[in-house]
């Protein structure tokens, strides 16, 4: 297969002729996943799970079936592992006030995490635990160990992938041995599942995160997923229609996850949007994802390496997906600002990551970030933009 036939399925890339390097923030759309959300909306629009029609009843069939392929694509052992919410931030909050709040003090997490897995923690009152990091941002396994001999049965909340630097996480052996403490474990896969195939059960994950837009799909639409052995543990969180068995002034009885926690009218369109993109995924596989990308961030990591007063912060030639840097003397902004002029788009500031960046001693970066479609000579133009923006700062 060749990216530029990748590009030929996304309806963004025939419109304009602009780079885009900003797939962490929201990847790029392919046309079926407009055709599966204008079939919902034009030819079997209805709501789910309440009418006896057979509009209803279609609508209804298409979203547990678009539930079933997020289980296929993340290898749950069953469906109902599934619950749709609006993305991985609000499956993270979903999680602290349904799970964490009552039976947790101590929150676990890296030196690399989104503020969304930082800022939950602290609403609910948490005491939040940062792991170390080594100098190339890994985190360092033994500080990891001795906070959960310090703090054992508390909540680990661990992002897999960086959404700024790229570093992955030994997810599954750090899940392992936060288990052998009586840990349970979140995992935030927002930027990890679009460049790596994510396993559930493979990882043993008692929760985890991932948003439809990063993955292809729609905005406004993820899916948290909750492991089987824990549902009876956690407690109802949104309440309306559709999470409820029976209602009475005196009291309420409520369906089991994951209906339990999509109360009101879903985003039906969104779910069935999504499923389309991870069957787009499934057609390109995992196989070509991983290659492809590869080479595009080694090729990426020896430009940077030839570039005068690059600064990087992390192993960029092993990085997934996202990798961030500065030149020296120039703010990123500005940096941002030219290269937008000459059409080349990416993200420069925070990220979202403001601790982690304090912790460097910096106020941001520039953050190049790959999707499928991207190609080598996006590569190619974004340095020659880069160069130029450089020049004409420095006169
Ligand atoms: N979390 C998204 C990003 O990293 C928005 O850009």
């Amino acid at each position: 297969m060749h990216t530029n036939q990748i590009k030929d399925d996304f309806p963004f890339f025939k419109d304009n002729d602009l780079v885009y390097l900003d797939s962490g923030a929201t990847a790029q759309k392919p046309q079926i996943v407009f055709n599966a959300m204008e079939g919902y909306y034009k030819k079997y629009c209805a709501n789910i799970h309440r009418a006896a029609h057979g509009l209803g009843n279609k609508a209804t069939k298409e979203y547990e079936n678009a539930r079933h392929k997020v289980a296929e694509f993340l290898n749950a052992k069953t469906k109902d592992e599934v619950v749709f919410v609006s993305g991985a931030t609000e499956g993270i909050n979903l999680v602290a006030y349904a799970y964490v709040k009552e039976n947790f003090e101590h929150v676990i997490i890296s030196s690399l995490e989104h503020h969304s897995n930082i800022v939950p923690w602290q609403i609910i009152g948490k005491a939040l635990h940062v792991i170390d990091s080594k100098k190339d941002l890994h985190v360092d396994l033994e500080n990891y160990e001795s906070l959960l001999k310090t703090y054992p049965n508390s909540f680990v909340s661990l992002t897999q992938t960086s959404n700024t630097f790229g570093v992955t996480l030994p997810i599954k052996e750090m899940i392992k041995l936060a288990h052998s403490y009586g840990c349970k474990v979140l995992v935030d896969a927002a930027q990890s599942a679009v460049h790596k195939r994510v396993d559930v059960q493979e990882l043993d994950a008692d929760f985890l995160v991932i948003s439809g837009h990063k993955l292809y799909g729609p905005t406004g639409i993820g899916a948290l997923y909750i492991k089987e052995e824990l549902h009876e543990l956690c407690k109802p969180f949104k309440g309306g229609g559709g999470a409820i068995k029976e209602v009475s002034y005196e009291s309420t009885s409520y369906m089991p996850i994951p209906y339990m926690y999509e109360a009101g009218t879903q985003n039906i369109a969104g779910a069935i949007g999504f499923a389309s993109a991870l069957e787009y995924m499934k057609t390109i596989g995992f196989d070509f994802i991983n290659k492809h990308e590869k080479e595009l961030i080694e090729y990426t990591h020896e430009k940077l390496l030839r570039l005068k007063d690059v600064i990087t912060y992390s192993d960029t030639k092993n990085a997934t997906g996202n990798i961030s840097f500065n030149i020296k003397g120039i703010h990123h902004q500005d940096l941002g600002i030219l290269l937008d002029k000459q059409k080349v788009q990416l993200r420069v500031g925070h990220h979202c990551v403001q601790p982690t960046m304090n912790a460097l001693g910096i106020e941001g970066t520039l953050r190049i970030s790959f999707g499928i479609y991207n190609t080598k000579e996006d590569v190619d133009t974004f340095f020659k933009a880069l160069k130029r923006a450089i020049e004409m700062i420095r006169g």
